[in-house]
């Protein structure tokens, strides 16, 4: 695989077009502003991007992991907190009821989170369950008619606007994962409320928050797979929106080598381009080679999740690279544009700060690193 097929090119083309028409030229002002994109979130929905691998028949665009990666890097070149509430809504929140769901769960919930009526987010991050994801101390406990939960989840994209929320509870603490169940929460059940919204360094029109479930009653049919399966789903889940994120970071990292490369070619210093300074030269090939290398692991990683396989270990090594390189080209691009470079005037600042989110949401380096070691040593 190393050619993008026709339809996969439309769509790339479709997505970029309307990326840098309609994203790009507010990315800036939604920066300081920090407002949601209402508009752009209902565009994304009109242009099937809400619901890119939902099947046809729930009301999705019926393409595949693979179409959805190269979408989100366009949009993503354009204005990464965009790109992120799309993230969310496809790998995060509707792709585990599509996985898991029961056909009248699929029937009930993807229509609505494909056209946009339902946003959807992934509660499963708690104040003291961030990297150790199975230390889940929200309590799933059974009743008449279903579950109550009880707890609080934190940095939830997509929290204050979410309808939907994908959400994690633990049967039985002291069993840590193998406790934990998965349910769809809807935010109209009574007990469901956002807390506290984060004001983050980037990324910031989209919105981050944490999410209070005080004495939630959960209809039984709500539960997402097996009792004490939620876990795994929590897992799998990740390993899709890692895929998910190296698409952002990669749209971050080629823009900020797209604007360094115009940067040199336009900046004079010593009587030449900076361009012709082989200290430029050998940024701009080191930002062009881990970019291009990212990005194969990426496809890879997004062929290998939509073709069904278990993709953990290729998935990790995408996010890994991917994140890595975004923070390098981003850094690299400011270093390039020298002061001009840390004025918030020009987007290399906005994109130092948007690429520093790749690294540590859905698993940090570090923990990409500590699933591509278990999967290599065993
Ligand atoms: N797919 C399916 N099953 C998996 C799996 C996967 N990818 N990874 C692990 N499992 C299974 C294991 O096989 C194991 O099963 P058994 O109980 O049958 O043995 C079980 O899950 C437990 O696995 P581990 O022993 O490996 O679990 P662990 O407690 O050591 O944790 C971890 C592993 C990789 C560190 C995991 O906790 C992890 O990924 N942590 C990071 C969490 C994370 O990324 N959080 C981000 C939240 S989302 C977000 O960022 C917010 C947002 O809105 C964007």
């Amino acid at each position: 695989m190393f050619d993008l097929s026709d339809d996969l090119v439309a769509v790339r083309d479709m997505a970029r077009d309307f990326a840098r028409s309609e994203v790009l030229p507010g990315a800036s002002a939604r920066d300081r502003s920090h407002a949601f994109p209402a508009e752009l979130v209902a565009r994304l929905a009109e242009l099937g991007l809400l619901g890119v691998f939902i099947p046809t028949e729930y009301g999705g665009s019926g393409l595949d992991i693979l179409a959805y990666v190269l979408a989100l890097e366009e949009i993503c070149y354009a204005d990464a907190g965009v790109g992120v509430i799309m993230s969310v809504q496809n790998s995060l929140a509707s792709w585990p009821i599509l996985a898991f769901g029961t056909e009248a769960q699929k029937r009930a919930y993807l229509p609505r989170m494909a056209s946009g009526a339902a946003i959807g987010c992934y509660a499963l991050t708690e104040p003291a369950a961030g990297s150790d994801a199975g230390a889940q101390r929200t309590r799933a406990t059974k009743t008449a008619t279903g579950w109550r939960l009880d707890g609080t989840k934190m940095w939830i994209t997509n929290g204050p606007q979410a309808a939907i929320a994908v959400t994690y509870g633990n049967l039985d603490v002291e069993a840590r994962h193998r406790g934990v169940c998965a349910f769809i929460v809807e935010s109209s059940f009574p007990g469901f409320q956002v807390g506290k919204v984060e004001e983050k360094m980037g990324i910031r029109c989209s919105s981050t928050s944490e999410l209070i479930y005080d004495g939630m009653e959960v209809p039984a049919e709500n539960l997402l797979g097996e009792e004490r399966g939620g876990f795994k789903i929590a897992m799998a889940t990740l390993d899709g929106g890692r895929i998910g994120i190296a698409a952002q970071a990669l749209g971050i990292a080629q823009r900020a080598l797209d604007l360094a490369v115009a940067h040199a070619r336009g900046r004079t210093t010593f009587g030449k381009s900076i361009a012709d300074h082989q200290a430029i030269q050998w940024k701009i090939a080191d930002m062009k080679t881990r970019i291009e290398s990212a990005r194969l692991l990426t496809w890879r990683a997004a062929w290998m999740k939509g073709a069904g396989q278990r993709a953990s270990l290729e998935c990790s090594m995408a996010k890994l690279a991917a994140s890595e390189t975004a923070n390098f080209c981003a850094y690299e691009a400011v270093q390039i544009f020298g002061g001009y470079g840390y004025s918030v005037e020009y987007e290399v600042e906005r994109l130092y700060r948007d690429a520093r989110i790749t690294t540590l949401y859905e698993g940090t380096s570090e923990i990409q690193r500590l699933v591509i070691s278990k999967s290599v040593l065993g």
